[in-house]
């Protein structure tokens, strides 16, 4: 097929091109590179460098990629700043994403898959998290994404566009070739790993007082490789809906940090700090609709695993991404 992925150059969109491309689709990557590396683009793929603002140049990038499927990854994703600047979530995100969704109708696409988060349930009402749960977001991030699925939902309804909205739990580790690379660096496993690395002298823990058995918060980690098989199922015919990608196992800040000092050898300095603003003490996925209704069949569910890929690439790439 055809797919045009926005966020591309970004750290889940690097990784699911490249898997798009290893199983002979064609790739289109539309990115503004101000979240994304042009160095974490596949050279396999046609890279375009464009803005979601930007409709008249979305529509020539669809036209001349001719394409049928898009994925759409490219979002500003932090909590934290969303709450001190919701209106980059709302432009970027919603009316961004509309600029994309109406020039993707209008080019003939028929199939939408986009990147959703679980930080649309808010604090969740029930363990594990279930699709069906009611969709409370705490931050203007979630509630920006949340807005989106809503759309989708109804562009399906009213003009039959097939779409996939996947609600990820925790992204983390590493292809071979692409990784994680935040030019502000607020996730976990990486901040530990720069530790690691000599960049920091300690990690911090942000809260250790949460109704956890070890007082951390309990995050649900999933692969990146297996987050891109998922959307790469998406892209049959028929595949429609919200799904949780998760792997349904629970880990604590603490022992996230644990795994960190056994793959890497090395004893990990840590400070307790305040709990961060926006945080719920846990998010655990059901992690069933997916495996039943699109045969999604996650291959690295070990947390081990997750941060062995994650030190790899870390230690081949001690800078990241040059760009
Ligand atoms: N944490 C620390 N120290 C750090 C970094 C993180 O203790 O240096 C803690 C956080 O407080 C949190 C956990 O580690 O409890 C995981 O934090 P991350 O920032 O790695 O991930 P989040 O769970 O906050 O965020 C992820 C995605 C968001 C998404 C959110 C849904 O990155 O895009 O899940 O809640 F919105």
């Amino acid at each position: 097929m055809n797919v045009f992925v926005t966020g591309g150059a970004g750290y889940i969109g690097s990784v699911c091109v490249e898997q798009l491309l290893n199983i002979g689709h064609n790739v289109t990557v539309f990115d503004n590179l101000t979240e994304g590396h042009r160095s974490a683009v596949d050279p396999r793929a046609q890279f375009v460098q464009g803005d979601l603002q930007d409709r008249p140049v979305i529509a020539q990038a669809l036209k001349t990629a001719q394409a049928e499927a898009v994925l759409h990854f490219a979002a500003n994703a932090l909590v934290g700043e969303s709450m001190t600047n919701p209106g980059k979530y709302f432009r970027n995100n919603v009316s961004g994403g509309l600029n994309l969704l109406d020039s993707a109708l209008e080019a003939g696409v028929r199939k939408f898959v986009f990147s959703s988060t679980c930080a649309t349930y808010g604090v969740p009402e029930r363990m594990p998290m279930t699709e069906d749960l009611a969709q409370k977001p705490v931050n203007p991030y979630g509630e920006s994404k949340l807005m989106f699925e809503r759309i989708l939902s109804w562009y399906h309804q009213l003009h039959r566009l097939e779409f996939v909205a996947f609600r990820y739990f925790n992204a983390a580790g590493a292809s071979g070739q692409f990784g994680e690379h935040h030019r502000i660096e607020t996730h976990l496993i990486p901040n530990v790993l720069q530790v690691v690395q000599g960049k920091k002298s300690h990690c911090e823990i942000f809260g250790t007082d949460y109704p956890t058995p070890d007082g951390t918060c309990i995050r649900d980690y999933i692969h990146i490789i297996d987050l891109a098989q998922a959307h790469i199922q998406a892209l049959d015919p028929g595949k429609v809906g919200f799904f949780n990608l998760g792997n349904g196992d629970g880990y604590s800040v603490k022992e996230v940090i644990q795994t960190c000092e056994k793959i890497t050898g090395k004893a990990i300095p840590v400070i307790a700090k305040p709990r961060r603003p926006g945080d719920p003490p846990k998010l655990v996925a059901a992690a069933v609709k997916a495996r039943a209704e699109l045969g999604w069949n996650p291959q690295y569910p070990k947390l081990e695993d997750i941060v062995r890929t994650a030190w790899a690439w870390h230690q081949a790439h001690p800078e990241g991404y040059p760009d």
